[in-house]
């Protein structure tokens, strides 16, 4: 199956990501992770993307789109992937129908996760990523059993730059202007399903494996 996550910061795209991952066998892609690791790795493309990241502006179109172009044509995404944090704008989104077709597949579905803006903020400036494996945490809502450390791996947690009030409020506006005109856009195209995300964490991945057709 080839699925994308839309929603706005916050929504929970990763944390659903991981857990369909897991429960469907199938690669999930996130373009917002591969920036951090390239950050970290400190490569040209990380300190570039650094830019944008730090400052709540989206990676310009082609360096994201070429990132995506690549990832999509290794081998293990044959069987098919979730798209976490791309397409993000009019322009990524033609791009991707354009690279499907290309490795001769198609989308299946476009899951968009709602939830409002208070609760996005009280997400995002709870939150806790592993340094090692990226998993995610919250302070409040889904703490790891030792705190700072990482349940999976025992890798450290940190805070995301991007997560200060400031830039979270950025993002948000970046999100309401480049990225919410894609929900029209996929509803057009009959692929969109929209899922309440302001839910516990395991009743909105139930709510989208039965939107794909699938049970728990
Ligand atoms: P990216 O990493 O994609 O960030 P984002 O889209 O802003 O989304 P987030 O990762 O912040 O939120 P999420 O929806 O994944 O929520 P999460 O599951 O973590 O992008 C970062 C930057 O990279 C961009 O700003 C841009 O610069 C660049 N970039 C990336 N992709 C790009 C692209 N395509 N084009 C251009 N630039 C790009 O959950 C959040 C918190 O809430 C967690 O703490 C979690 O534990 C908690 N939580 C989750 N679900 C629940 C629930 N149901 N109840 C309670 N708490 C919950
Ligand atoms: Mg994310
Ligand atoms: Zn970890």
């Amino acid at each position: 199956m080839k699925i994308v996550m839309l929603g706005p910061p916050g929504a929970g795209k990763g944390t659903q990501a991981d857990a369909l991952s897991e429960k469907m066998e199938i690669l999930h892609i996130s373009t917002g992770d591969m920036f951090r690791r390239a950050v970290k790795d400190q490569t040209a493309m990380g300190l570039e993307a650094k830019k944008y990241m730090d400052s709540g502006a989206l990676v310009p179109d082609e360096v994201t789109i070429g990132i995506v172009r690549e990832r999509l044509a290794m081998r293990d995404c044959a069987k098919g992937f979730i798209l976490d944090g791309f397409p993000r704008t009019a322009y990524q989104a033609e791009a991707l129908d354009g690279i499907l077709g290309e490795l001769e597949g198609a989308m299946d579905a476009v899951i968009y996760i709602s939830v409002d803006t208070e609760t996005l903020i009280g997400r995002l400036s709870g939150r806790r990523i592993c340094k090692n494996c990226s998993a995610l945490y919250h302070v409040s809502y889904n703490p790891p059993k030792k705190e700072g450390v990482c349940d999976k791996c025992g890798g450290e947690l940190y805070q995301r730059d991007d997560d200060q009030e400031e830039t979270v409020r950025r993002r948000l506006e970046v999100y309401n202007s480049q990225t919410l005109p894609l929900v029209g856009y996929y509803r057009d195209k009959g692929l969109l399903t929209e899922i309440h995300g302001n839910q516990r964490r395991e009743k909105v991945t139930e709510d989208i494996l039965a939107a794909l057709g699938r049970s728990g």
